[in-house]
């Protein structure tokens, strides 16, 4: 991706629907033999890679629309997705709790993503195994099966997030109640338990630590419309405000960015808030602010290198820790190339001064959310930034290259 930096934003952008919230309605979609019709699904690689996940396992995935997807799993054939699909899609694991519910089997390898630090499983597992699965390793894959789940009360460790949706997914149908006491709050995790109680499931306490599901005798098909990508709107709020621009941002969920737009406000960034729309202005000089990364409602880690790449753009020193996941600051190595005053001390704190003045650079994007942060350094730098790799934002963001040139970015692909 070559990018021409220092043009101001203008205009208006729709958000797509949510990544994250999509790899666990498609999973969903695993419990029931009836079709699942998703709608506002984006159209991003991740998608991609978990339909072909799904195909491996029997179902039909076709598109209805540019972006509604039809899900039939009246036939499954198989309960192990191969490990070269799952090696690089950590949403992929997802199956797992669906499967086992739906067949009492899966077979699945230890699930990839990006590298951003240790991302064990064992809130998945050890939940399983409470529900009555019998959870072992075979030949690389963790192998689990069962004769019927019963529910349990179940303690995560962590607010894990696809820990907390996989076993919702498994506890859905199991015999019994199931609670999970520090549950995820995301809205990623709430959006499933939402579209499973409209395929009959009986969960709530959804969006607090401790979520109930009711097992019931069975689901069925469902319509169900994915919820906006507030990652995405947070990336191109930030976009506004780093090049000095002014942008409508279309079709969010305003009280899934709470967190984001109130560290935006304390920096100087102006946000109006109307309905479903943001409008995000450059608002003279931006202040430095301390930021920290956790559990929703908290700032999201996904936002962390997008933020970080404002902040250069701060008069004074601004603090960064990474509280959710161990190595997440790898990107501020390709921040420096570009001129940015960043140290770290350790793996999760990052100490930005600014304002700096970036410069166009050639960089390289490490993952889906390094790479947005990039695409913004890019944005703001005088000259042009070269980022290879780019296809790691393509996982994730649908056609970031064309939204940001319909509002006056000067974005080129090769
Ligand atoms: N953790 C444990 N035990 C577990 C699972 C996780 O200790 O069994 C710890 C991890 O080590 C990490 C923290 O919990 O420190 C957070 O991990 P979590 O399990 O919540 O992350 P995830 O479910 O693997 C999802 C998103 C990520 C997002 C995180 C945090 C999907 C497909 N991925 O990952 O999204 O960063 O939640 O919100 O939903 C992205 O979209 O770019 C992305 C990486």
């Amino acid at each position: 991706m070559l990018i021409e930096g220092g043009k101001p934003l203008q205009g208006s952008v729709t958000i797509s629907g949510s990544k994250n919230a999509t790899m666990g309605a498609m999973a969903a979609a695993l419990l029931v033999p009836e079709d699942c019709h998703l709608e506002n699904v984006p159209a991003i690689g991740d998608v991609g890679h978990m339909a072909e996940v799904l195909r491996s396992l029997g179902a039909i995935v076709e598109p209805t629309s540019e972006h509604g997807l039809r899900i039939n799993c009246a036939e499954l054939t198989g309960c192990s997705p191969p490990t070269e699909l799952v090696g690089n899609l950590r949403g992929s694991f997802l199956v797992v709790g669906a499967l086992l519910a739906r067949l009492g089997q899966a077979a699945c390898a230890p699930p990839g993503g990006d590298v951003i630090g240790q991302r064990p499983i064992d809130v998945h597992l050890a939940g399983f195994g409470a529900m009555g699965a019998r959870v072992g390793r075979e030949g690389g894959r963790y192998v689990v099966d069962c004769d019927g789940l019963t529910g349990a009360t179940l303690f995560a460790d962590y607010p894990s997030v696809l820990g907390t949706q996989n076993l919702m997914l498994a506890a859905a149908t199991a015999r019994g109640t199931t609670t999970i006491v520090n549950a995820a709050a995301e809205p990623e995790v709430q959006s499933l338990a939402v579209m499973l109680n409209s395929m009959g499931a009986r969960i709530s306490g959804i969006g607090t630590s401790v979520v109930t599901i009711h097992g019931v005798e069975a689901l069925h098909g469902t319509t169900y419309r994915i919820i906006p990508d507030r990652l995405e709107a947070g990336t191109f709020a930030i976009a506004a405000a780093i090049t000095n621009g002014q942008v409508e941002i279309q079709g969010v969920e305003p009280e899934h960015l709470l967190s984001l737009i109130a560290k935006m406000r304390e920096a100087g960034v102006k946000i109006e808030e109307s309905g479903d729309s943001l409008r995000v202005r450059w608002d003279g000089e931006l202040r430095s602010v301390t930021i920290q990364a956790l559990p929703y409602p908290g700032l999201a880690t996904d936002l962390q290198a997008p933020m970080s790449v404002l902040l250069t753009q701060a008069r004074g020193v601004s603090y960064v820790h990474e509280r959710v996941f161990d190595n997440r600051l790898l990107y501020v190595t390709e921040l420096r190339k570009m001129g940015a005053e960043v140290v770290t001390t350790g793996t999760t704190t990052a100490i930005i001064s600014g304002p700096t003045p970036l410069i166009g650079s050639s960089v390289r994007a490490l993952d889906i959310r390094a790479g947005a942060a990039l695409i913004l350094a890019g944005l703001a730098a005088s000259g042009r930034t070269e980022i290879a790799d780019v296809y790691h934002v393509d996982r994730g963001y649908e056609r970031i290259g064309d939204k940001l040139r319909g509002l006056g970015a000067a974005i080129e692909r090769v």
